[in-house]
């Protein structure tokens, strides 16, 4: 078998029909209801246009379609038996990819846990965690004669910081180091699935983390010490103990984590992975401080319209740290997500960021990282989570008022990319 090269979406970024097939409450809709946000209600309409969506998939030529299942489709109250039409909805998408000869690889979890569970603590409850096993094994029962690799969770780290540590995401908790227990969870509840999917005969199983270098900005000692926290927090506290190492120190209280719980967390995978976006430029913490870092831009570099550094070199780096630390522990890697916000059908810079972050992909097999799959985020323009409708990852533009899908420059780069590797 050749090369993946793919394409990733999430749920509650694309599917809007919030209030059908029986789908109940994530913690997507109160808060962004809540908060008077703009809202997944309707975002790209894939619910109801998933067929010209695998059509454009088709066009593409890509081999594999990374989408997520929404939780509270399948347990609109976060437990007890599979809702049907939730199920159906995924089977039919299923069976119109694999019509067309793409794979599809399915996340279980993209951040959309249903409303009920985070009002008994959400991740922050140990509980969830046994949750989310229990509806991993209702999807595998549904789709996993079909479906070969499965991806349990979708960056435990972002959920966390993003969702229980500084508030921006839902749920909105903001907890600073508080979060922590909810990293620990999401871990377990990973492990845990992984038995329930191996159990329903999952071909591949795979986690995927966000993966970010943390560069020292500044040459003093503490510097290097903020660097190094921040990279314990952000990358090893997520990938140690998948592979059979503790937790490095970073503060999660030892109560947390009960006997055998980093043996489960540490099950055997198929495969791991990968999204980048860019390094995380790091300072020791001036004065008093809340964090034992400072985040801080990186300069001299182009920006996306997110602002965000555009570091090619960064992919390299972080697969070959993977290597290097986790050595033959490592499975094999795919790069789930990689790609950049830039406005307009004719979008080069998307063309020279993925052109450039797929050179790094290469010389990372060069020096010898098992890299399996590269995924562009993303196949359409979506609801980017706190920025709304603003940020455009698409190299399918979608206009939102109509929901009519324009291929960009980069789709036909990207194409043609494809076709000339065969
Ligand atoms: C990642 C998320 C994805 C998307 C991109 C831009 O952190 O997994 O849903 O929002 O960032």
């Amino acid at each position: 078998m050749g090369f993946t090269w793919g394409v990733s979406t999430s749920a509650y970024q694309i599917e809007g029909g919030v209030a059908e097939g029986g789908r109940g409450l994530s913690i997507w809709d109160t808060f962004t209801h809540k908060n008077g946000l703009p809202t997944g209600d309707i975002a790209c309409d894939h619910y109801h246009r998933y067929p010209e969506d695998v059509a454009l998939l088709a066009d593409l030529g890509v081999s594999a379609y990374r989408f997520s299942v929404a939780w509270p489709r399948i347990q609109p109250d976060g437990s007890g038996p599979a809702n049907k039409d939730g199920i159906a909805f995924y089977d039919r998408l299923v069976d119109a990819l694999l019509e067309k000869g793409i794979d599809p690889v399915l996340t279980l979890f993209h951040w959309d846990l249903p409303q009920a569970l985070e009002d008994s603590g959400g991740w922050l409850n140990r509980d969830t965690a046994y949750r989310f096993a229990e509806y991993s094994g209702l999807v595998a029962d549904a789709l996993a004669d079909r479906v070969r690799l499965w991806i349990t969770l979708n960056e435990p780290f972002i959920h966390m910081t993003l969702g229980y540590a500084t508030g921006e995401h839902a749920p909105g908790q903001a907890l600073l180091f508080g979060a922590l227990p909810a990293a620990h969870h999401q871990l377990l509840g990973h492990g845990l699935a992984v038995a329930e999917l191996r159990a329903r005969g999952a071909a591949a199983v795979a986690i995927t983390n966000n993966y970010s270098p943390a560069w020292p900005q500044g040459d003093t000692e503490a510097d290097q010490i903020a660097a190094a926290t921040y990279h314990a927090l952000h990358n090893r506290f997520f990938t140690d103990p998948l592979f059979g190492r503790d937790y490095p120190e970073i503060g999660l209280d030892p109560a947390v984590v009960h006997d055998g719980d980093l043996d489960i967390i540490a099950a055997p995978l198929d495969a791991l992975g990968v999204n980048y976006y860019n390094p995380t430029g790091v300072r020791a913490p001036a004065g008093v401080a809340p964090l034992p870092f400072d985040l801080v831009p990186l300069d001299g570099y182009p920006k996306t319209d997110f602002g965000w550094p555009v570091i090619p070199d960064g992919l390299r780096e972080l697969l070959g740290w993977l290597k290097q630390e986790y050595g033959e522990a490592l499975p094999p890697i795919h790069v789930t997500e990689s790609g950049c916000a830039y406005e307009g059908v004719d979008d080069p810079q998307r063309v020279t960021y993925l052109d450039g972050h797929i050179k790094a992909v290469r010389a990372a097999i060069e020096d010898g990282v098992d890299v399996r799959g590269y995924f562009v985020w993303s196949l359409l323009d979506n609801f980017e989570w706190a920025e709304g409708y603003s940020k455009r990852f698409g190299l399918v533009h979608v206009d939102f008022e109509t929901q009519v899908r324009t291929p960009k420059t980069s789709y036909a780069w990207y194409r043609d990319l494809i076709r000339a590797s065969r």
